[in-house]
């Protein structure tokens, strides 16, 4: 059964202010989130669009620290920068604010009281790390060690790098305060917990039961979630850096960034609508959507959920179209390795083109499942379907108006079959978009409207109106009356998606507006409206333009690889000492210089290369497991150390008559170690 509702809240996950915003923010969250918007407005309908930024929680704090900064300053600087981003790339809030506002502060202190009086949480203390130097204690991420998993030791308290395993800060070994640089000891402090577990039962019943609806992926999280069971979450954190836990005693504590930040979605209402804020949050018709990304689906679905229960005025999300993550050429988006196409930087290099990013992302949403952005696509869906199929129709459409009407709309004559099956085409397109837009299907619905141009594209080809134009003029304006008027639905269907395009089209048209509800009508222009000169709405991408693009992305994984080798090998510590052996031990092995003479890959095998080897003694068999280390060019004919007298041993059925002795590096790879460069050392010649 579907509701009725008057009025619409839309929220968008408010992304930290750590570093800028990339195209996977704008694909995942904020495109599909203004589409809505547009489209619901267009419709007529009550909606607010409510953003902002993060500006809390520790990973602020660590960058601030790096740079010798404030935290605030951190914040300042990146808030702008997203917040232009967004103006940039027409993403339509209503308002789009911060958590380090007044406002908030005050709204998300006053929720925790009521919370804490009403005795909707549980105090409880623990032992946590706690640097005595520095007199503070170490939020996970200011604590290093060593990885009890892999080795790694510069392992973070939450997680390790390397190997990728999560951790919780006791199971390091050899734990470091990052910023005392000392050992940290335990020591007991208080935090307050929401209850997760009281709320499981409501959220079973309120998602798995009443919002079927949902998206699967989104669904399916909160349903592993729920069946995995809920505890106790800890809302506050020790930290100089939030909003103070307002409670006496609990100087040095502040809410924990995930409390807070969305309440900041109401504290930004409440700043842009101090009046009126409360019908937006509060009234049982208002419905409330979450745009979020798939990192983020616990917090919106269950935890913040279960806040709004436990302060009981509140309405709750009505749906929460999370989508899927994005990847960039095939490699997850990475702001630490600066794996990103980034917005500001973008819109340096095609200045003009928001649309066409827009168009792109949307092209290809990670609505159900990660999806890939790379630079030829990008190129192929502008030069293909932008230019080629929408800018070149209404090109044509507007040229020929021009050249044979003084771009005035000429009169259309009676229908053919043809002009009639082209009108039947697009008149259910309204309906269709609408269907796709409500159930968030944006890729969709995106193709739809694409398709409205292709329609138009092939009648005009089809009809060639330029061939009838000496011997049939009315035919001609009959055409291109019809191809006018699918202009202007082209104007009025792409307004949500790429809104900059549709404002310069209704501009070509001469028409300040269109209804929504005109959609799919072939009456939107009158005969004898004046049009404006027609301009390109699309330009071609040129390769160079892609090719620097990928040379940019090429630099940065050349960079990171550079930095990570660099890093490794300053890292790197030889391995322990092994326990002393007499002289007699060492005397017992025989080590001889010889000439590598032949060598190959052992077959089946990935590791195992056979060799022939001149000791100076004799040729004889050796087989090594070097295969990923050396090609078999490589080692023949270079002079090797060999242990001669280990006893033969059979390898895959091949008898082994000693070892070749390599080194082993910091990056665990092999180094053939030589006779001095440049003087000849006999083979059979004693290393000693
Ligand atoms: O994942 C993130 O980027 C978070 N800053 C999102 C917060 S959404 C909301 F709760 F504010
Ligand atoms: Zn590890």
């Amino acid at each position: 059964m579907t509701r009725q509702f008057k009025r619409t809240t839309v929220t968008t996950a408010l992304p930290y202010a750590n570093g800028p915003v990339h195209i996977g923010h704008l694909a995942g969250v904020y495109v599909p989130a203004d589409i809505y918007v547009r489209y619901l407005r267009l419709k007529g309908q009550d909606v607010l669009f409510i953003g902002g930024s993060d500006e809390h929680g520790v990973p602020i704090t660590l960058k601030a620290k790096k740079e010798g900064v404030s935290p605030q300053a951190i914040v300042d600087r990146y808030h702008h920068i997203i917040k232009k981003s967004f103006e940039d790339f027409g993403i339509s809030f209503d308002i789009y604010s911060r958590t380090t506002s007044a406002i908030h502060h005050k709204t998300a202190s006053a929720f925790f009281d009521k919370l804490n009086r009403q005795g909707s949480f549980v105090e409880k203390t623990s032992e946590q790390y706690y640097d005595e130097e520095a007199g503070q204690f170490l939020a996970d991420r200011y604590i290093t060690g060593t990885c009890p998993h892999c080795g790694n030791e510069n392992a973070y308290g939450d997680q390790c790098e390397s190997c990728g395993n999560s951790l919780s800060p006791n199971e390091l070994i050899h734990p470091r305060s990052t910023i005392s640089g000392s050992k940290p000891v335990m020591k007991a402090t208080k935090h307050w917990y929401l209850p997760l577990d009281q709320y499981e039962a409501f959220l079973k019943q309120w998602i798995l039961e009443e919002h079927k609806e949902w998206k699967s992926n989104v669904y399916g999280q909160c349903k592993s979630w729920l069946d995995m069971g809920l505890q106790a979450r800890a809302v506050s954190r020790d930290l100089d850096w939030g909003v103070p836990v307002p409670v006496e005693g609990a100087e040095g504590k502040v809410l924990y960034v995930w409390f807070d930040a969305p309440i900041g979605y109401i504290s930004n209402t409440i700043e842009l609508l101090p009046d009126s804020w409360e019908k937006w949050w509060k009234d049982p018709e208002t419905r409330l959507i979450h745009f979020i990304g798939k990192d983020n689906i616990v917090f919106h679905c269950i935890v913040f959920p279960a806040m709004l229960k436990a302060e009981g005025s509140f309405i709750l999300p009505d749906n929460v179209p999370a989508n899927e993550f994005l990847n960039l050429e095939d490699d997850k988006i990475s702001t630490s390795q600066n794996w990103a196409v980034w917005l500001h930087e973008y819109l340096e290099d095609f200045p003009g083109k928001q649309d066409v990013l827009r168009y792109v992302l949307t092209a290809n949403a990670p609505e159900t499942k990660d999806n890939n952005f790379t630079w030829k696509d990008f190129q192929a869906r502008n030069n293909n379907e932008l230019v080629a199929v929408f800018g070149n129709f209404v090109n044509r459409a507007m040229v020929l108006t021009h050249k044979y009407f003084q771009g005035k709309v000429p009169a259309r004559g009676e229908p053919n079959d043809y002009d009639r099956q082209t009108m039947e085409e697009f008149t259910d397109v309204q309906n269709k978009v609408e269907t796709l837009l409500d159930v968030f299907r944006f890729r969709d619905a995106q193709k739809e409207a694409m398709n409205l141009a292709r329609i138009g594209n092939k009648y005009l080809a089809d009809t060639e109106p330029w061939k009838l134009a000496k011997t049939d003029l009315p035919r001609v304006g009959s055409i291109l009356n019809l191809c006018l008027q699918i202009a202007a639905n082209l104007a009025i269907v792409f307004e949500p998606f790429l809104p900059f395009t549709a404002q310069k089209l209704r501009r070509m048209l001469g028409i300040d507006s269109f209804r929504w509800e005109s959609l799919g009508r072939t009456d939107l222009l009158p005969v004898g409206h004046q049009l404006n000169p027609a301009k390109l709405l699309f330009e071609k991408i040129e390769d160079d333009a892609i090719n620097q693009q990928i040379q940019k992305l090429l630099n940065t994984k050349n960079n990171n690889k550079a930095t990570r080798e660099n890093q490794a090998e300053a890292s790197w510590t030889p391995a322990p000492a092994k326990v002393p052996i007499d002289y007699d031990s060492f005397c017992k092995m025989d080590i001889r210089v010889g000439t590598i003479l032949q060598a190959e890959a052992v077959p089946n095998t990935e590791k195992l290369m056979k060799m022939l080897v001149d000791t100076g003694l004799d040729q004889r068999t050796i087989v090594s497991g070097v295969l990923e280390h050396f090609s078999p060019e490589e080692l023949i004919g270079k002079q090797v150390p060999v242990l001669i007298n280990l006893e033969p041993r059979k390898i895959r059925g091949i008898v082994s008559q000693g070892m070749i002795l390599y080194a082993e590096n910091d990056q665990k790879r092999f180094a053939l170690m030589q006779p001095q460069a440049g003087k000849t050392t006999p083979n059979g010649s004693i290393i000693c």
